[in-house]
């Protein structure tokens, strides 16, 4: 039986997964990848580190299962979205990636605006110092050095097709996040292009997320145990990878990721740009689609940082959120917005740092860890009101992402929503499960959507009672009335 392999770039670490014609996952491996924050708000990765990641991860593969290794017919790749990635002429990394979640250019999203007065209607959103333009306008003021080497900007994922083998290319949905791309119509723009002090001589070509875009390189071929010249799909993004892997991938279709951010991933089948609400909408990785993401900055890497002050891990930490629940003691819970690294969606306010009010002596850490995640499930409520005035009304949501293994995250989120909320069997490796869909759809490009679009069955959603509806209501507005002031 073929398969096929799905590789994932995240922000916290790499992981693959080998996946049959089913979408069953045959094999998967994982590793970590820090995060460099050189100073404060800047976020920053060495390309090498994700060189290396990504090649434990296959190497573990082909260790642990040379069989189904050798099943592999074609490689699908998604990757943090957003970073900026410069290379010289000799396709050498010039500085350390800029990430997704770097603040660094705030001043040049202003300058952006003016240049191009519509640009949140043109590109996938208004302009914000995660996305890659403004990072451009940052590094021509202060890197000139780094600037006049750089001969090619690539997003994350596609380094690692260069490196896999050998070819320049990108797709709409990570594209998209450059602001140097007309959405509506997923051609290179050359006006947003100057805009950013950037020509198009200086960029991959645009391929469909579902086209073969590169074949394997021999030496990495034989190191792994595959084939010589295997195909490597364009691949996606990891919002629009994580909503396939989901399933989402309609008209009407809705993903919640939780991951290092948390995004409501909604599926139009128009291209409906909301600026005023800074929601991000790009190319869906699904023929004729197109994503409205509304995004929560700091997610699990919220509950990842207060962790990490505590000593301790954060799936400990939420089973101890847990058990302050079932004490009982949520109404002494403090209120927190952890915006650690900004707001975006609907505030547009990336310099935002994080509040925590309402500390007591009773207050602990299942206290402190449950406000937390209820802080990141009002954030999806924002999120959720946001695209909703934005004229998108998904009925239901399906949850990836490693928070979506905390039952209690689920139905916070469910319940600040109210709506139900399932998690997806496929929650913490639908990112990469949906880099398999495409690596599949570019063997059989008569049946792409197909490819891209099988329903995944879900676990039995969270229908949140009417208690806890109103519970959180309660606090939705208590929060907005204390810590609304931004
Ligand atoms: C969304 C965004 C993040 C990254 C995370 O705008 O940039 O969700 O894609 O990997």
């Amino acid at each position: 039986m073929s398969a096929v392999l799905g590789i994932d770039l995240g922000t916290s670490g790499a992981k693959a997964v080998i996946a049959d014609p089913r979408d069953a996952v045959l094999a998967e491996a994982s590793a970590p990848i820090a995060v460099d924050t050189p100073r404060p708000g800047w976020s920053e990765q060495h390309p090498g580190a994700w060189i290396e990641a990504v090649g434990a991860c296959l190497d573990a593969l082909a260790a642990r299962g040379p069989a189904a290794m050798a099943r592999v017919e074609a490689i699908g790749l998604s990757g943090q979205m957003l970073g900026a990635v410069l290379l010289d002429a000799a396709d050498r990394p010039l500085r350390p990636a800029i990430l997704w979640n770097d603040q660094r250019a705030l001043a040049e999203c202003a300058v952006l605006r003016e240049r191009v007065p519509d640009i949140g209607r043109r590109a996938n959103g208004t302009p914000d110092p995660g996305l890659t333009a403004p990072k451009l306008l940052w590094l021509a003021a202060h890197e000139p050095q780094v600037m006049d080497r750089a001969a090619l900007l690539l997003l994350p994922k596609d380094l690692l097709r260069l490196w896999l083998t050998g070819e320049r290319a990108t797709e709409p949905t990570d594209a998209g996040g450059t602001m140097l791309l007309d959405c509506a119509t997923g051609r290179w723009d050359a006006e947003l292009c100057a805009a950013a002090g950037w020509d198009e001589g200086r960029l991959p070509p645009v391929v469909p997320s579902w086209s073969a875009a590169g074949g394997l390189r021999g030496p990495l071929a034989r190191r792994w145990g595959l084939r010589e010249g295997l195909p490597v799909a364009a691949g996606a993004g990891d919002n629009m990878a994580a909503a396939l892997g989901a399933g989402a991938a309609r008209h009407g279709e809705a993903a919640i990721t939780l991951g290092t951010s948390g995004v409501v991933c909604a599926v139009d089948a128009a291209f409906r740009p909301a600026p005023e609400s800074a929601i991000l909408t790009s190319a869906h990785a699904a023929p004729g689609a197109f994503l409205s993401m509304a995004v929560v900055m700091s997610a699990t890497a919220s509950l990842g940082w207060l962790a990490r002050l505590l000593g301790t891990e954060a799936a400990a930490l939420a089973r101890e959120a847990e058990a302050f629940v079932s004490d009982g003691r949520v109404e002494e819970a403090p209120l927190c917005r952890p915006s650690l690294t900004g707001l975006r969606t609907p505030h547009d306010r990336p310099d935002a740092a994080g509040a925590l009010v309402g500390l007591t002596p009773r207050t602990d850490r299942g206290a402190l860890a449950y406000a937390v995640m209820e802080g990141v499930a009002f954030q999806f409520r924002e999120c959720v009101e946001a695209q909703r005035r934005a004229g998108l009304t998904p009925a239901s949501f399906v949850a990836v992402g490693g928070g979506a293994r905390s039952a209690l995250w689920l139905r916070l989120i469910a319940g600040a929503l109210g709506r139900p909320l399932a998690a997806s069997p496929a929650a913490p490796v639908a990112a990469p499960l949906g880099a398999a869909r495409l690596a599949r759809a570019c063997l059989a490009p008569g049946s792409v959507a197909e490819a891209v679009g099988r329903r995944v069955p879900t676990a039995e959603p969270d229908v949140p009672d009417e208690a806890l509806v109103a519970g959180l209501d309660r606090r939705f507005r208590l929060h907005r009335a204390r810590l609304g002031d931004l």
